[in-house]
């Protein structure tokens, strides 16, 4: 079972995720405000995605013998002064969530807790993937400024991205 301490830790990531997603819903709404429905839809499966890392994180902490427990939420800001201000946070909030990641890690191979540095690769790897994202749909729209008609051509693009459930997940009691 893992430690007191490695436990806390995975409960307070459970509720860092669950609040990326509230975050990211939250700029879902702020650019169906805009009109930007491809942006919205790309915020909503971000949404899908955090919410499903929380619960990967709740059916590993269960399945280790450890209890869930999780802590109140931040209330994510509702407005960003551009498009681009608003990816600056997601790169920004990525990478954050990157070194929180790697904390944990460092936590349980310090503690010699195998089972939870082996659960916790996937999200190493996982967050090399996010950033990457983040920051090309950031440098992007950094390029494009406010264009109109280029803001346009994007948003259709990221009308197109899907959301399925990763294997990894499934392994966890993920839905
Ligand atoms: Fe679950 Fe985007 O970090």
């Amino acid at each position: 079972m893992p430690s007191e301490q490695v436990q806390a830790a995975l409960n307070l990531q459970i509720t860092r995720e669950i609040h990326s997603g509230y975050l990211y819903l939250s700029m879902a709404a702020y650019f169906e405000d805009l009109g930007l429905k491809g942006f919205a839809h790309w915020m909503r499966v971000q949404h899908r995605e955090e919410e499903n890392h929380g619960l990967m994180m709740y059916g590993y902490l269960n399945a280790a013998g450890g209890r869930v427990r999780l802590q109140e939420i931040e209330a994510p800001a509702t407005e960003w002064p551009t498009p681009l201000a608003a990816f600056e946070e997601v790169l920004a909030h990525e990478q954050q969530v990157t070194a929180w990641i790697h904390e944990i890690v460092d936590l349980a191979l310090a503690e010699k807790d195998h089972a939870t540095a082996n659960f916790l690769q996937w999200f190493v790897s996982e967050q090399v993937e996010e950033v990457a994202t983040a920051k090309e749909l950031h440098d992007t729209l950094k390029l494009l400024g406010n264009s109109g008609p280029s803001l346009l051509l994007l948003d259709r693009e990221l009308a197109g991205r899907t959301f399925t459930v990763p294997a990894e997940a499934t392994k966890w009691g993920v839905l």
